[in-house]
């Protein structure tokens, strides 16, 4: 018994059974291909979102999908016990191609952060020297965890979990002479996105990165650039802050370095590195054979082709037809990012939800941040001819919207609302929950507790 292509049913278990912490859009993918989606009603959409940042090789690409299968078939987990093959190679191919010395293996964005959070902190710690306090920009983005969000320099990350890990300070981005200022003799670290994506995607200015770097040099404070959401070919070169021509200490990565399957890795130098030794950190499924064996078919896909020469030359024309569009278009106050990272911010006619759900309606995916920018962030296969469908797309909406309550009205009323779904989930489907009773996965009244001491 699956409920894998009844969306209402889906819908409900989702509603009943699954915490609500996410607005959902009414729609589930059962496959994917290339660059497109299929919902559970055979419906395709182009996908220029990608998983946000992570689906770079697109879906269903032979090099991933073989590795992927044929290390399941092996071996998908081995603990940290012993050494793994598919964490060296992975390490070695990352840090030939940056640089780094060493590499972290964990499962996700805000575990590299922490990870890397921890290392500037050992680092002094082992030296004897009291610096602690981790400098982040205001309106950065670094994770969930207690660490991370404390990092993050957005308040409504952090404010239901309070008291918040202290030793973190937050100065506006973009911004030199406040960074200069907020350094002080305990300062250990400055950790900076490159393009900070979870807000609005904003890039950093190369002299500000430059100078920031110099600081860092100056006043023995380590640089830490959390690529979680730039790196792997992302912004047209391997890592974003290549573009800039300034090395971190330490770099974090997750998202598209797996394609898909969960990994995160921290990237430092040998010198750094002296700041964990054993025992000092640590991860169950971290460098865990499935997932190393995806990031290697993601670094060969790269080496072998020419993703990176795809990125340059569909970011070109994509921002000069966004470009175009927006002196065409009042309503289009910026276009910005690098590479296949780019945000495209409206004026109040145009709230980014409503964008987001009109593309929907035609088949397109797309993020919406904030009041009013959308993000794009496809697969870096995606071809011209590709976003050229998302291009038209965006035309015809503008062409339409002859004020906020225009096209956007008429979304509201075809999605349906909250409540709408809160109605029609309070009680899931009772026929299908009796087949799930028949298959005897339901009858959790019948298992006997026993009561056992802890491990
Ligand atoms: C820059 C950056 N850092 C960290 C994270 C957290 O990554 P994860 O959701 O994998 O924990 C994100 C996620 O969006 C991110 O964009």
């Amino acid at each position: 018994m699956s409920i894998e292509n009844d969306f209402t049913l889906i819908r409900d278990y989702d509603y009943n059974y699954c915490l609500q912490v996410f607005n959902l859009l009414p729609v589930a993918f059962v496959k994917g291909r290339g660059c497109y989606l299929y919902d559970t009603e055979g419906r395709k959409y182009l996908d220029m979102i990608g998983g946000i940042a992570v689906n770079c090789l697109g879906y269903n690409h032979p090099k991933l999908t073989s590795a992927v299968t044929s290390q399941a078939k092996n071996l998908i987990h081995a603990c940290n016990y012993y050494y793994i093959p598919q964490k060296s190679e992975l390490a070695y191919r990352l840090c030939r191609a940056s640089f780094a010395d060493k590499v972290f293996f964990c499962n996700s964005g805000a575990e590299a952060n922490e990870a890397a959070i921890k290392l500037a902190r050992s680092y002094y710690y082992y030296k004897d020297i009291k610096k602690y306090e981790i400098i982040t920009a205001d309106m950065s983005f670094h994770g969930r965890t207690m660490g991370t969000v404390a990092a993050t320099g957005q308040e409504k990350f952090s404010r239901p979990f309070e008291p918040n890990v202290p030793g973190f300070v937050h100065v506006p981005y973009n911004d030199i002479d406040a960074m200069i200022k907020a350094v002080n003799p305990y300062t250990a670290a400055i950790m900076l996105e490159l393009i900070q994506g979870e807000s609005g995607v904003h890039p950093a200015d190369l002299e500000y990165i430059q100078a920031v770097k110099k600081l860092c040099v100056e006043k023995k404070i380590l640089l830490i650039f959390d690529e979680v959401q730039t790196g792997v070919g992302r912004t047209g070169k391997m890592f974003c802050y290549q573009n800039y021509g300034v090395a971190p200490d330490i770099m974090t990565l997750a998202k598209g370095l797996g394609g898909g399957v969960p990994i995160g890795a921290m990237l430092t130098t040998n010198e750094v590195a002296t700041g964990f030794r054993p025992g000092d950190h640590g991860s169950t499924f971290g460098g865990n054979p499935l997932a190393c064996a995806a990031g290697n078919a993601v670094m060969e896909a790269f080496e072998e082709e020419n993703i990176i020469d795809n990125v340059k030359d569909v970011s070109d024309d994509l921002f000069e037809k966004l470009n175009k569009m927006r002196t065409k278009y009042n309503c289009i106050r910026s276009v910005r990012g690098k590479g296949l990272l780019i945000g495209i911010e409206f004026d109040d006619t145009i709230t980014a939800q409503g964008m987001r759900e009109q593309l929907l309606s035609m088949g397109i995916l797309v993020s919406a941040i904030g009041k009013s920018t959308i993000r794009l962030a496809p697969p870096l296969i995606i071809t011209k001819a590709q976003t050229n469908q998302f291009i038209k797309a965006l035309d015809k909406i503008l062409k339409n919207v002859s004020g906020p309550k225009s096209v956007f009205g008429r979304i509201k009323e075809a999605l349906p609302s909250k409540k709408q779904i809160k109605d029609s989930a309070s009680g899931v489907n009772k026929a299908k929950i009796d087949k799930l009773d028949e298959a005897g996965l339901t009858d959790k009244k019948d298992i006997d507790i026993i009561d056992e001491d802890d491990d």
